[in-house]
């Protein structure tokens, strides 16, 4: 049976991915920014997950306004970088796993979450800066990834709560998938900023920490916030913490927060990363022992 074992969050910030392309990691203003991710590829190295499912948003590169999905999940053989107007991103090829992202598409579609299912798609920065934070600059990809796009950009977006329930449709998804396979789930985006108009360049560390503390430990309080509250308190773009409500949902109740780091700012973003563990499972004992282990019990209770 496959497995969700844990959850990653992480900003994307753009210039984080030219940063790297420019070779400007060492600079050091970015080196701030990077050696909060030093620990994260130790772990994700440790964790080796056999696939990722990466919830972004995509940024009018792959879908323009003529047509944007609430949810698009990629159910393509691979997904090549996107050109965001300088050319395509140096970085592999992103492999998919159609097999899987065929089998979620069905569960999550009769479980009465409507996706679109995208069978040809470029990747943005969305996907690939946290990718590159959490698995560096390789010339391959160690794991095939599912890419399911959300929309942040054009208003309605989809409600914190549905972005939740979506990740336990995920969850049951992934759980009825035959195969053992050990999934890791990423949420993108965040945390507060604001790229445009008079408060571009807000940043509300408040905001931020305290979304960082109830997604670990509360996420409940996370769900109802309404849209009107991200702008207000976390800027335009805050928007995008909606997605990881995703991840969370698909993890289980209680979770083991294993990492977290905050820092301002990355370009316009104040960058926040947290990773979260689902508890290993005891292994259930096989029905015959427990009817075994049940008959010795009532013995000792009769003698
Ligand atoms: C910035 C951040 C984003 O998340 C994004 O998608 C675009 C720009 C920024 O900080 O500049
Ligand atoms: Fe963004």
């Amino acid at each position: 049976m496959a497995r969700i074992v844990a959850g990653v969050s992480s900003s994307h910030v753009p210039a984080i991915g030219a940063a790297i392309d420019n070779r400007q990691t060492e600079e050091p203003y970015w080196k701030r920014v990077f050696s909060g991710f030093e620990k994260s590829k130790a772990w994700m190295e440790k964790t080796k997950p056999d696939v990722c499912i990466v919830v972004y948003n995509d940024h009018a590169s792959a879908f323009s306004v003529e047509i944007v999905p609430t949810f698009a999940l990629g159910c393509a053989a691979e997904f090549p970088p996107a050109d965001e107007g300088w050319g395509p991103r140096p970085v592999p090829v992103v492999k998919g796993h159609p097999q899987l992202a065929a089998h979620i598409a069905q569960s999550v579609i009769l479980d009465e979450f409507d996706l679109t299912v995208v069978n040809k798609m470029e990747v943005d920065h969305g996907l690939t800066v946290p990718m590159n934070l959490l698995f560096g600059s390789p010339k391959e990809w160690p794991c095939p990834v599912i890419p399911l796009a959300v929309n942040v950009v054009l208003y309605p977006p989809p409600t914190g709560h549905r972005c939740f329930m979506l990740g336990r449709a995920i969850k049951k998804a992934v759980e009825s998938y035959p195969e053992d396979l050990r999934v890791v789930v990423f949420g993108t985006g965040g945390m507060s900023h604001q790229i445009s108009g008079p408060r571009a360049g807000l940043i509300n560390s408040k905001f931020d920490k305290a979304f960082l503390d109830n997604l670990s430990k509360d996420p409940k309080k996370l769900v109802r916030i309404p849209h009107i509250e991200y702008m207000r308190e976390a800027g335009a773009e805050g928007i995008e913490m909606v997605m990881w409500l995703i991840m969370r949902g698909a993890l289980d109740d209680k979770v083991d927060e294993v990492y977290r780091f905050y820092t301002v700012p990355a370009s316009n973003t104040a960058v926040g990363h947290i990773i979260l563990e689902n508890r290993k499972r005891a292994a259930k004992a096989p029905a015959k022992h427990k009817r075994a282990a049940a008959r010795a019990k009532v013995q000792r209770v009769r003698s």
